[in-house]
């Protein structure tokens, strides 16, 4: 690793070094835990990682940067002509923020907080977007105040807001356009029928606002590629008739909602997307098209590590308590219906067993694996639940058995960080890589 103020184990790794509990507790936190690691070999990274359990009584989650940076090509390789903006809601990490701005990828940002961090990282404004149809007036202002002009809107109200605290603002009409089969709706909540987006852009134009193009978000989780070609049809319905009358719209926002770890899906997405565009070709020429994947990027980076904390042995099921629930990490369960399977740390025996497992919460929600089949484990022992980054280390809540939201460790190639270098170098802003935190 070059350039950087983290520490890099050369030679011995620290599990190698250290002797007794507390010992290897104080040397870790000094050396290991501290920030990002190089590490390139699978046997590294294990040593490393129980190092971490030696010492956490607390779940954590461990980033992989080589993930992002996959994503991050597959995303130019299969739609180059889409410029990505991260929805930084998904996993709001400065590092996820730093890599991904040192790459070249773009920001959808839906309150304050989220554009002090983004702009926090050196990020110019221009490569940001407001992406949130209903925004508080101080952020509003804030926006206007910090040069962020690219936002969404879908009501006349919202025209108002941003004619009295944003007047330059750039805007795009978010229409409603729901995939059928999809984990969250966004629809029935934020979106603008496609009839009303024409009113809304003659009002907009009619109150000297600046109106740039049309944004749609299929919903988060979308299981039907189909979607996005039928939303693109909306949008060129729009395109031609706002050009009918003189209006000139140059952008296209074709949202979120590109699967996590599900490479064959994204290809048919992008695929079904570029033909649409393709088809309407007339239409869309010169326009500039944009996305605000989220899960896409941030979802196969995280895993999250989980200790055993109780055991319950029933006549026909055994119950595992496990340290983090769903308030936080496993949110999703509730809130997208989604079962997160784990894989045991160590054991891999195949005396299997009908299992449960139970985050620590009070409340009789917090089942977070109804059935799995385990080998026999002990009070102590950790279980891996790989796809973790999207949704859950933002919501991750201080809660009344943790002090803090679970750490988070970063593990990078030594080729794939100095591939995050090189491209920083090139950028416009020269991140301060050396303060990845
Ligand atoms: C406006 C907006 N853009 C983008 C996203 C990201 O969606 P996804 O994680 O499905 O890509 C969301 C998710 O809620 C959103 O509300």
């Amino acid at each position: 690793m070059k350039n950087t103020n983290c520490a890099i184990i050369k030679g011995k790794s620290p599990h190698q070094m250290l002797g007794n509990r507390d010992q290897k507790a104080a040397m870790v936190s000094d050396i290991m835990l501290s920030s990002l690691k190089t590490v390139d070999d699978d046997d590294e990274l294990k040593h490393l990682i129980e190092d971490i359990m030696q010492i956490s009584d607390d779940s954590f989650y461990v980033g992989d940067v080589g993930e992002l940076i996959n994503s991050f090509k597959l995303w130019k390789k299969l739609l180059p002509n889409v410029t990505p903006y991260y929805a930084v809601k998904c996993n709001d990490e400065l590092n996820i923020i730093k890599v991904l701005a040192a790459l070249g990828c773009n920001f959808d940002c839906a309150s304050q907080d989220e554009l002090t961090r983004v702009l926090s990282c050196g990020v110019d404004p221009a490569r940001i977007i407001f992406a949130n149809p209903t925004k508080l007036r101080t952020h509003l202002i804030y926006a206007a105040r910090h040069k962020v002009q690219l936002m969404t809107f879908d009501t006349e109200q919202e025209l108002e807001k941003i004619k009295e605290h944003h007047p330059d603002a750039k805007l795009l009409v978010r229409i409603r356009s729901d995939a059928k089969v999809v984990t969250i709706q966004m629809g029935h909540k934020f979106g603008c029928t496609p009839e009303n987006a024409m009113q809304l852009i003659d009002k907009a134009v009619k109150m000297g606002l600046r109106i740039v193009g049309i944004a749609f978000h299929v919903g988060t989780g979308c299981k039907e590629p189909e979607a996005f070609p039928r939303a693109i049809g909306l949008c060129a319905k729009i395109l031609k008739e706002a050009k009918m009358k003189g209006i000139h719209l140059n952008t296209v926002d074709v949202g979120g909602g590109f699967p996590e770890n599900e490479p064959d899906t994204f290809a048919k997405m992008a695929e079904l997307l570029k033909g649409a565009l393709e088809e309407q070709n007339d239409t869309f020429k010169g326009i500039n098209m944009i996305a605000e994947p989220g899960r896409y990027f941030a979802g196969s980076t995280f895993k999250l590590y989980a200790s055993i904390i109780g055991i319950r042995h029933n006549p026909d099921v055994t119950w595992y308590y496990i340290n983090r629930g769903i308030i936080g990490a496993f949110n999703c369960v509730f809130s997208e219906n989604l079962t997160r399977y784990p894989i045991p740390w160590k054991s891999r025996s195949d005396n299997l067993k009908p299992s449960l497992i139970w985050g620590p919460e009070e409340i009789q929600k917090d089942l977070l694996v109804k059935e799995i089949l385990l080998p026999p484990l002990k009070d102590g022992d950790w279980l891996v639940f790989p796809t973790m980054g999207a949704y859950t280390v933002t919501l991750d809540p201080v809660n009344w058995l943790a002090s803090s939201k679970p750490k988070v460790y970063y593990h990078v190639s030594k080729v794939d960080w100095d591939l995050v270098q090189e491209a920083n170098g090139k950028s416009k802003e020269h991140l301060h890589l050396a303060n990845f935190v």
